[in-house]
């Protein structure tokens, strides 16, 4: 820590007074997996889901994050914690803002998404693993990056060059690689009516 000498200033809304406002309880729906597997455009089809269903969320994504908030990162180990490190930090606000956070990383290592999960109060951090292989990954290859790892002109690519640790216990497992997307997001849409995340007033109306 290096900036000693601060103190930290209660905020006089407190969270649960957002989230009363809000309607619903303030999560982080941590979408992990290779990249390619699907999990910016998951995270945006449950974002534009809660959107109408008239909730509060936000999507915070890897490929958007590294051109501001993580610009001076790259994709070493080092990076990469770091990388993880201030989206949890920054999700932890989104929390007390009361938000739904949805966050896309690829986030390839077990220790540093659990480190996020310690941050934050039992129950708020909801891993969800967007499981597709190696190989449905890049046979889509959609912005050419495996072809470029591959050829030896990206290195460190995740799932190539470097390692990923799939989550040895997620809240919830999608089959990102094989079903179809609006599947896979009412299986996350579901399991927040089923925890009590969403009302299931709404659950009846939708
Ligand atoms: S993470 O590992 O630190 O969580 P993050 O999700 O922010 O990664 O960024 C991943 C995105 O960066 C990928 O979807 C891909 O578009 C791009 N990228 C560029 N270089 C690499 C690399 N070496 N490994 C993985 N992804 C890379």
């Amino acid at each position: 820590m290096k900036s000693s000498n601060t103190v930290k200033h209660p905020s006089t809304v407190s969270r649960t007074h957002r989230e009363l406002q809000n309607g619903h309880k303030a999560v982080i729906l941590w979408f992990t997996g290779l990249s390619g597997a699907g999990k910016s455009s998951l995270a945006q089809a449950v974002d534009e889901r809660l959107n109408m269903m008239g909730y509060h969320s936000f999507v915070l994504d890897g490929d958007n994050v590294r051109h501001g908030l993580c610009g001076n990162l790259g994709f070493s180990e080092e990076d990469r914690k770091e990388n993880i490190r201030r989206i949890g930090e920054v999700s932890k606000l989104f929390l007390d803002a009361g938000i739904i956070t949805l966050t896309a990383f690829i986030s390839p290592f077990r220790e540093d998404r659990d480190r996020v999960r310690a941050l934050v109060p039992e129950g708020d951090f909801i891993e969800i693993h967007c499981d597709a292989s190696i190989e449905v990954c890049e046979s889509r290859d959609v912005k050419g990056l495996y072809r470029k790892a591959r050829a030896g002109e990206i290195e460190d690519f995740t799932g190539i060059s470097s390692p990923y640790e799939a989550p040895a216990n997620p809240e919830i497992t999608v089959n990102t690689g094989r079903m179809p997307l609006q599947y896979c997001c009412d299986q996350v849409i579901e399991y927040m009516q089923r925890n009590a995340i969403l009302p299931l007033a709404q659950r009846r109306a939708s």
